[in-house]
């Protein structure tokens, strides 16, 4: 077409020809199908959409074209360009969510497998349940009172009132380290039977009035079975005060036995010690023992005799005072209905868990 009143001789624009405006897009979707990643793409970018892309060049010579012709190049210029850029946009959507998927494969974590964790321990139920006793004893104003396993046989017997030919030295059947008189030493020495020797050191070196509980292991030369094991341990009590009888030492063992077994029946059964009298024996009610209903013993118990008293250089006229002792394995056992000794001593982490991870 020519123009009478044109400045410029017609020239023929190449780059506004559809032909050509259609390779440009075609060369961009091609170009752009070919980018692997986001990456690749934005760096092509330029070439398709930059000043110097052909739709770019293209655009330049729409101002060389006769006014008449300038809309309808400019609107397939136009027309180009939009193609090119939405090819663009469709593809980055695309490669961008073939990423995320690759990424989210890659990363990808099995929540089924089973864990990579340490092994957790537990704490040993005895450990627990003789914490929770001192607690309840502390919290009615006792102290714990400690003393060693390897102990003196004077600590162990003959302070308790049990002599050297008293019948309950050899009922009480003890681990002996060094027999007295022999070369180890003029004073024998054991491996406690119970953790009384404890509270004989505390009557000997604490000022009246005392009021402790003695947690500890003890030791006997029993079998390891069922309802025996030659390791124990053992809570006992002490209470040294003016005035102090039977009724405190009751009201005290039903508090304990209520802490440890809910709200069930006790008695107080007459029995022998050497160094309680009187001495007595708690039982506890289990009406639903696998047994049937019956008394089951729980510990022994008594006023402390008076001999025991001198003993430890306390005056028996001014003073007066109970002592109980508690197998914490027998606590166990009626607590949570454990029928084998041995499940308590044998170590195996599996027990105990059954108890929960208490601390
Ligand atoms: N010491 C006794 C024992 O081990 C228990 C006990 C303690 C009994 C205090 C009476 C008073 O068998």
């Amino acid at each position: 077409m020519t123009y009478r009143n044109d400045p410029y001789d017609p020239k023929p624009a190449a780059q506004l020809d559809q032909s050509a405006l259609e390779d440009g897009v075609t060369a961009a979707e091609k170009a752009f199908a070919a980018a692997a990643d986001p990456d690749a793409l934005a760096a092509i970018r330029h070439q398709h959409l930059g000043d110097r892309a052909p739709v770019s060049l293209a655009r330049r010579e729409i101002g060389t074209l006769p006014p008449a012709a300038k809309a309808e190049a400019g609107k397939r210029v136009n027309e180009a360009r939009r193609r090119i850029e939405t090819g663009y946009q469709h593809r980055l959507v695309e490669l961008e969510r073939q990423e995320a998927q690759r990424v989210l494969a890659q990363e990808r974590v099995d929540v089924t497998l089973p864990a990579d964790r340490r092994p957790r321990g537990a704490r040993h139920p005895l450990t627990t349940l003789m914490e929770r006793i001192e607690d309840l004893f502390v919290g009615m104003g006792y102290e714990v009172a400690e003393g060693p396993e390897a102990e003196l046989e004077w600590y162990s017997f003959d302070a308790l009132n049990i002599g050297r030919d008293h019948p309950a030295r050899t009922t009480m059947d003890t681990f002996y380290l060094a027999a007295a008189g022999t070369a180890a030493g003029e004073a024998g020495l054991v491996l406690r039977p119970h953790t009384s020797p404890a509270q004989v050191r505390a009557m000997l070196t604490r000022q009246l009035p005392v009021y402790l509980i003695c947690p500890g292991r003890t030791y006997r030369t029993d079998e390891l079975d069922a309802t025996h094991t030659p390791v124990f341990h053992q809570v006992e009590g002490l209470v040294v005060d003016r005035g102090i009888s039977m009724a405190h030492l009751k009201g005290t063992l039903d508090q304990f036995a209520r802490a440890m077994f809910g709200p069930q029946a006790t008695r107080l059964r007459p029995s022998y010690f050497p160094f309680t009298e009187p001495s007595a024996e708690m039982d506890l009610w289990f009406p639903q023992h696998r047994d049937g209903p019956r008394w089951v013993e729980w510990g022994g118990c008594g006023m402390v005799n008076p001999r025991v008293l001198r003993a430890c250089g306390i005056d028996p006229d001014e003073w007066s005072g109970f002592a109980f002792g508690m197998g914490i394995e027998r606590t166990l056992m009626f607590r949570h209905g454990i029928s084998d000794m041995r499940d308590m001593v044998e170590g195996d982490v599996r027990f105990a868990r059954g108890f929960g991870m208490e601390v």
